[in-house]
């Protein structure tokens, strides 16, 4: 069989809506998540036993133990479909590690979608989305890309109707943040509050029926946020860069520590990531739009 590639998105939630534990130990969620043109590629070969590889951002930090969501989705596949897990995993990373992209759930998706055709297994997308959805909360999103609504611990998906392309600017931070610990550390500042059901907000939805970017940015808000800056502080101050150079909204992107930013275009957009590098509050600095497309094959 010929080596298959599938190239896959970042995510970044628009709002994010986080409601009480579970006896599960996840949080019951309502979610927006939209995918951006920032891409992990995932190649899929044919080998004697089950091997991965890692190259780009941050690739020295990925675990290649047992824990690799690579590995978790090809053994899940393999089970799924009777057969050994036999292939080598080649990932190209571009999406930043433990920065609340959703990186790692990206390569799980484009495991599943690469192995899929290299196995020959042609599974249809709802079978692809059941299985990606036990690996990990935001998986089935990679798979299915756009814009979407996510209910459950985030697994459970409806497409929303957005209208045009929005211009993002990603600050990526030092470290990354555990989303664990950002989930533990949200409970602890919200510990003894009842909280409701948790559902999105009107506003962001006809925001993005609109495709009004103005009101897209004023919608945007993230749960999260506010145990991500609790657990760095620092966060604060990309943050504000954003705020003072003209930022439709700003806010930490899933459990962080990436803050996410909205310009009107893309000239903002240029002017915004300019800003950001230059007030040294951040690592790095990359621009993205979003909507795009999830997981797809690139090359086979
Ligand atoms: O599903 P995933 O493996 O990405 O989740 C990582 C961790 O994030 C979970 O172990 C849990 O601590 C936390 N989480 C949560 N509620 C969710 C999603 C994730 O508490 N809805």
């Amino acid at each position: 069989m010929s080596p298959v590639t599938v190239r896959v998105p970042a995510k970044v939630n628009l709002e994010l809506v986080v409601g009480s534990p579970r006896s599960d130990g996840f949080h019951e969620l309502a979610t927006v998540f939209q995918a951006v043109s920032l891409y992990d590629d995932v190649t899929a070969l044919t080998g004697d036993h089950l091997t991965v590889s890692i190259e780009g951002e941050g690739a020295d930090t990925v675990p290649t133990d047992d824990s690799n969501l690579v590995l978790v989705a090809a053994r899940m596949l393999a089970e799924h479909l009777g057969v050994e897990p036999h292939a080598h995993l080649h990932v190209h990373k571009t999406i930043p590690v433990a920065a609340g992209m959703a990186g790692g759930s990206a390569d799980a998706a484009g495991a599943l979608l690469a192995l899929d055709r290299l196995w020959d297994a042609r599974l249809d997308r709802d079978e692809l989305v059941e299985l990606a959805g036990r690996i990990g909360s935001d998986v089935p999103f990679a798979l299915v890309g756009h814009t979407a609504l996510g209910l459950g611990r985030g697994e459970k998906l409806t497409p929303v109707l957005a209208r045009g392309h929005f211009h993002w600017v990603f600050a990526f931070a030092e470290d990354g943040l555990s989303t664990p610990d950002v989930y533990a550390e949200l409970d602890r500042l919200r510990a003894g509050s009842v909280l409701p059901e948790p559902r999105v907000s009107d506003a962001l939805m006809s925001a993005l029926r609109a495709g009004q970017a103005v009101a897209l940015g004023a919608a945007l808000s993230n749960d999260l946020q506010r145990a991500a800056v609790s657990l760095r502080p620092d966060l604060s101050m990309t943050l504000d860069v954003g705020d003072e150079y003209g930022a439709l909204g700003a806010l930490v992107s899933g459990s962080g520590p990436t803050c996410a930013f909205l310009a009107g275009d893309e000239e903002q957009a240029l002017d915004l990531a300019v800003a950001l590098t230059a007030s040294g509050t951040c690592r790095t600095v990359t621009s993205a739009v979003g909507p795009v497309a999830g997981a797809r094959v690139v090359d086979s």
